[in-house]
């Protein structure tokens, strides 16, 4: 039977839609099942400088809906070194609390699993990042309504795409993974994505542009994933457009409207029951482990594999783009 009294909740690396939802469902989970709660703030900065308070049920009312996180975000230098670690651990100590949830991407993970390994101590992690890029659950908390977001603004810039038959390249994130820009092209009809896992995208995006306008159609919408393999939109762009003169050649980068706005209901689903699953792993005795869920079912995933193992594009979705884009 576990030990654990007491568990602290932090957030950390950029800031996902979904957090807040997914704060609320660890913090109610916990004291349902009669832990203490406790909120770290600023992430792992917060356990160095030991910004904790308290949190009952009320502290989490009425923030299902909010984008953001109320526990607040870093990305702590600090904590890479052995110093800061141990700093961190006697705050924990000094607090009395004896397990925590991490709300993060591959970078609180990582962090989360050096730390456990080092001080022995529980830890639980949740999928929190709009990138989609964590091995071992099909979708993280905020991707989906990143995605939207996505789809609306894409949407918007079409029309003016069509209305000056232009050729528009617009810049996603997703950091070093294609997930964001493969599903955004499906979802808004456009003509190519051109994402880092499939590097002979770039060389096959002219003729596929030429043909487009050679044959009905009179503007093209082509979504770039960020990354140092892509080169990103406006090299992409730059190169297409001294090749072919003759278009009408925009650049649009979406940037940080992605990561905020009220998370969509199946992100607000996903991190309610992955947040109650995480209490759940605790009173199990898992440690180190990131809730998942594959095929509607929870997962545990230990951090190793969550962290280290590439998350591979689904073909299908490539095909599906590449029939529909004709
Ligand atoms: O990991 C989420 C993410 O938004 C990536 O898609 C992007 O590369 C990065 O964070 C941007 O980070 P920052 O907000 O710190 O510039």
């Amino acid at each position: 039977m576990s030990q654990i009294k007491c568990i602290g909740i932090l957030t950390s690396g950029g800031d996902a839609p979904g957090m807040n939802a997914a704060i609320r469902a660890v913090t109610r989970a916990a004291i349902y099942n009669g832990f203490e709660v406790k909120g770290i703030y600023r992430g792992y900065k917060g356990l160095i400088t030991g910004e904790i308070a308290p949190f009952k049920t009320q502290n989490v009312s009425n923030i299902i809906q909010q984008g953001g996180t109320i526990l607040k975000t870093a990305r702590c230098q600090e904590f890479k070194t052995p110093e800061g670690r141990k700093t961190a651990y006697d705050t924990l100590v000094k607090e009395g609390i004896d397990a925590l949830v991490v709300i993060g991407g591959d970078g609180t993970l990582t962090g989360a699993r050096i730390f456990a390994s080092e001080f022995n101590f529980p830890i639980v992690g949740l999928p929190g990042t709009i990138d989609n890029d964590l091995f071992g659950t099909d979708t993280t908390i905020g991707y989906d309504t990143a995605l939207n977001t996505i789809m609306e603004a894409v949407d918007k810039i079409r029309d003016t795409a069509t209305s000056h038959e232009r050729l528009f390249f617009i810049e996603v994130m997703g950091r070093d993974a294609g997930f964001l820009a493969l599903n955004g092209a499906i979802a808004t009809g456009a003509e190519a994505a051109i994402i880092p896992e499939i590097s002979t995208e770039v060389d096959q995006l002219e003729e596929l542009i030429k043909n487009g306008f050679r044959k009905s159609k009179n503007s093209s919408i082509v979504l770039v994933a960020e990354s140092p393999t892509t080169g990103g939109a406006m090299h992409l762009a730059e190169r297409v457009q001294k090749e072919y003169p003759q278009y009408d050649v925009r650049v649009t980068i979406l940037g940080h409207i992605q990561r905020g706005g009220s998370p969509t209901a199946h992100d607000r689903i996903l991190a309610s029951r992955m947040g109650s699953a995480a209490i759940d792993a605790l009173l199990e005795d898992q440690r180190n482990v990131m809730i998942g869920i594959r095929n509607n079912e929870i997962e545990y995933v230990p951090f190793n594999k969550a962290i280290k193992n590439d998350k591979p594009i689904d073909r299908e979705l490539l095909n599906t783009l590449r029939r529909l884009s004709i």
